[in-house]
């Protein structure tokens, strides 16, 4: 499509309304890239950090290291909260973080809200409130990329400065297209930052022209993608796609505890109140290879679930439960994982797939 197109202009009005409906905002503004997550990760950098600023990353494992390292790569001072294996982010650890950030250099504090390599949500309430007892003016920026459309997710409610997002995971679009919502607080922040940019750079992008927002040529088909996931969302209702994500994830927590009565298979995620809606990763004990599960379950049974990131490599294997995903896919998806164990000769205990039926019916 032309892009001069008056069609163009209204679709990405529509993605941009849509997104801020569903984040729950009223108040940011919403940017957004042809780029993958981590793109909208260097724009957030960009405009909020100058070279020797600090920011908070609160462990959380896998995306949290990646998150701080690019940050660190683009001249920040990152500091950290210690992440401990399969815990959440610990609130007090980021109040005594900016509590003793007496000259108050801390810019922003960086949450993942859902770790995809870990399969735990952290309650961005409890950070809200941490950061706020420590009297602490230093941003809120949540990554969101996991958990938008799938975990519930207040942006005005709980005063989250910066959201960051991407197409590929709850929204259901293919990757490429990725956003950050800002606020005014975090324009403001921005505006004062020195720092050099310009792909990035949230000022520039403020334009009724489609080829400004995009600083070129608008990437049409992903945007329309957007639009046409955003309305399947709205037409579905929120709510309902929440209560959806929430079931599905039951099913497959009780379907993994089941399998976990094997002393080889055990939940990541300790506390069963942090496992996320999105994904449940499974650590394997020694003698189990994941990979070679996996490669299994694609080949034999067409059920693609994905390997253990950083340190969790070839030491756990997930299964993603977001988007497109209902009740029959995901009972298959459990079943051919049996299938594969039992092909790959792997103890696990019997009945998982029975007790996600069992959720669904009513009498898990
Ligand atoms: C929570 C989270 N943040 C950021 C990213 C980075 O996104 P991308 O791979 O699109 O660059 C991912 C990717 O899986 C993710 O799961």
């Amino acid at each position: 499509m032309d892009l001069a197109d008056p069609r163009v202009d209204a679709c990405i009005a529509a993605c941009e309304a849509g997104l801020k409906r569903l984040l729950r905002t009223s108040r940011a503004e919403v940017f957004l890239y042809a780029a993958n997550g981590h793109g909208a990760w260097e724009a957030t950098i960009a405009n909020l950090l100058a070279p020797g600023q600090a920011v908070l990353v609160a462990g959380t494992g896998h995306f949290s290291d990646s998150w701080a390292l690019q940050a660190q790569a683009m001249g920040a001072r990152v500091v950290g909260t210690p992440y401990v294996d399969g815990r959440p982010i610990d609130p007090a650890a980021v109040e005594q973080v900016l509590r003793d950030d007496t000259a108050r250099e801390i810019v922003a504090v960086f949450v993942v809200h859902t770790d995809t390599a870990s399969g735990v949500t952290n309650d961005l309430s409890a950070i809200r409130d941490a950061i706020d007892r420590a009297g602490h003016t230093a941003l809120f920026v949540v990554d969101v990329v996991a958990s938008l459309a799938a975990a519930p997710f207040d942006m005005d409610g709980l005063r989250i400065n910066v959201a960051v997002g991407a197409s590929q995971k709850g929204l259901m679009v293919p990757p490429g297209l990725s956003f950050v919502a800002a606020d005014d607080q975090a324009q403001r922040v921005a505006q004062s930052n020195p720092h050099p940019r310009f792909y990035w750079d949230w000022s520039r992008r403020r334009s009724e022209l489609s080829y400004r927002k995009f600083c070129g040529t608008p990437p049409q088909s992903l945007l329309m993608g957007l639009e046409a996931a955003l309305q399947l969302l709205f037409l579905e209702g929120v709510d309902a796609v929440l209560a959806r994500h929430r079931r599905v994830a039951d099913a497959v927590h009780a379907a993994v505890a089941c399998w976990a009565q094997s002393p080889g298979l055990s939940f990541f995620a300790i506390e069963p109140a942090s496992r996320s809606v999105s994904v449940t990763t499974i650590r394997v004990g020694p003698g189990i290879d994941p990979d070679a599960l996996r490669q299994v379950a694609r080949e034999r049974f067409q059920v693609a679930i994905a390997g253990g990131l950083g340190a969790l490599t070839g030491q756990a294997f997930r299964i993603g439960h977001l988007g497109d995903m209902n009740p029959a896919m995901i009972l298959g998806c459990l079943a051919g994982v049996e299938a594969a164990m039992l092909h790959q000769g792997i103890a696990f205990g019997q009945g998982g797939t029975a007790r996600a039926v069992a959720v669904f019916g009513g009498r898990g």
